[in-house]
């Protein structure tokens, strides 16, 4: 048979997806996790107001939805204290590194990351061809200086960032962000992704007064609002650089039910505050029994910790035994945080649950040792 017609960058793509999914892993195991706390999803579901007005668009899923996202834009709008001409919705933070990225990234356009950072963005960066420069951790943080160097040294019109960080879960001050964004090239956009702000403390979030053309904030309803499965997040960016995505966005990507869902969550802050509150509790309980069997955590603020279990061998261990117990958690690959597993925050049932296998694992794995 002939061969079939795929673009030369396609046929040079490696077959890979950016994560394993849960429902995948499961697969390959042949049973369903015990424990899902691998993905930093949120245990603490969805505002009600958020599920009614969900249910209530249903009825109307004949239709089809707003391209423009108008509704949730004004309320975005009004709640970041921003422009509507500011502001792209898109299916997920996910979706809106693909249009940073194909709006800046040509075939063999140098861009730049940290090394083991998140890996969608270096997704979208190989499928358009650029070319990644990897900027190793420092002390579990993002080298924001290594950053500017090399965004300066290859000329990278695109750096990622995400703050706080996934997956060490530690975060930078705004005052170090502010001078991170100066000391950055002037052709150099910085994508800030901020999936986990509303985990964070005010003075890791750079305000949102900061108006740097070149800035591009991303934020998202899978964690705080606890609608991952819902595929709702936004961009917030210069004018010209919101209507550079409505040229190539997917007009109609976001479903309605999701925009619905979106609005009302934005309208229920209450709830979210309950969430980061229970969030911030569950946190504590991490890093407790992490004191309790004799391991460090990296500090977080987010929903989910890193637990330091010394070396990579032993973390790799850990995570092996935990999914065979049917714990579904999550470990860098690469070092310096190749020692570390990450855990989402779940319910104090579920952190029961946690602490007693995480217990029963670390026992084993001494006597294996001859401990
Ligand atoms: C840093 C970071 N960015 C983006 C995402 C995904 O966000 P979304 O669900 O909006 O695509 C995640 C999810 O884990 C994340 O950790």
């Amino acid at each position: 048979m002939a061969e079939l017609p795929f673009t030369s960058l396609l046929k040079q793509l490696p077959a890979t997806v950016p994560f394993v999914g849960p429902e995948a892993l499961e697969r390959r195991f042949g049973r369903p996790f015990r424990l899902r706390l691998g993905a930093n999803e949120s245990a603490f579901g969805v505002s009600p107001k958020a599920q009614e007005a969900m249910q209530r668009a249903l009825a109307r899923i004949s239709w089809y939805n707003d391209p423009e996202n108008y509704e949730l834009r004004e309320a975005l709008a009004a709640t970041c204290g921003v422009p509507m001409a500011r502001i792209t919705v898109g299916a997920g933070i996910d979706d809106l590194l693909g249009l940073a990225v194909r709006a800046f990234v040509a075939p063999g356009t140098a861009v730049v990351t940290s090394l083991g950072a998140y890996p969608t963005f270096n997704y979208h960066v190989e499928g358009y061809g650029g070319r990644l420069h990897f900027v190793p951790y420092r002390n579990d943080h993002n080298d924001l200086e290594g950053l500017a160097e090399a965004a300066a040294r290859t000329g990278a019109p695109l750096v990622f960032l995400a703050n706080p960080d996934n997956p060490t879960g530690t975060w930078h001050t705004a005052a170090a962000l502010q001078a991170f964004l100066a000391a950055l090239p002037r052709h150099c956009m910085l994508v800030l992704d901020e999936a986990y702000c509303e985990f964070a403390p005010p003075e890791a979030i750079l305000p949102l007064t900061v108006e740097d053309p070149r800035l591009i904030r991303m934020r998202t309803f899978s964690k705080a609002h606890g609608m991952a499965g819902a595929r709702v997040g936004y961009a917030l960016a210069a004018p010209e650089v919101v209507a550079a995505f409505d040229k190539i966005r997917l007009h109609f990507g976001v479903n309605r039910v999701a925009q619905a869902g979106a609005l009302a969550s934005l309208q229920d802050p209450g709830f979210v505050q309950g969430v980061v509150q229970a969030v911030a509790e569950g946190r504590r309980d991490y890093e407790a029994l992490a004191r309790a069997v004799g391991l460090a955590t990296l500090p977080s603020a987010t929903n989910f910790v890193s637990f330091d279990a010394g070396s990579a061998r032993r973390a790799q261990a850990i995570l092996e035994a935990l999914l065979a117990r049917g714990v579904f958690v999550r470990k860098p690959s690469v070092p310096p945080l190749d020692c570390c597993f990450r855990v989402t925050v779940g319910t104090p049932a579920e952190r029961r649950l946690f602490a007693e296998v995480l217990r029963q694992v670390l026992a084993e794995l001494e006597e294996g040792e001859g401990r």
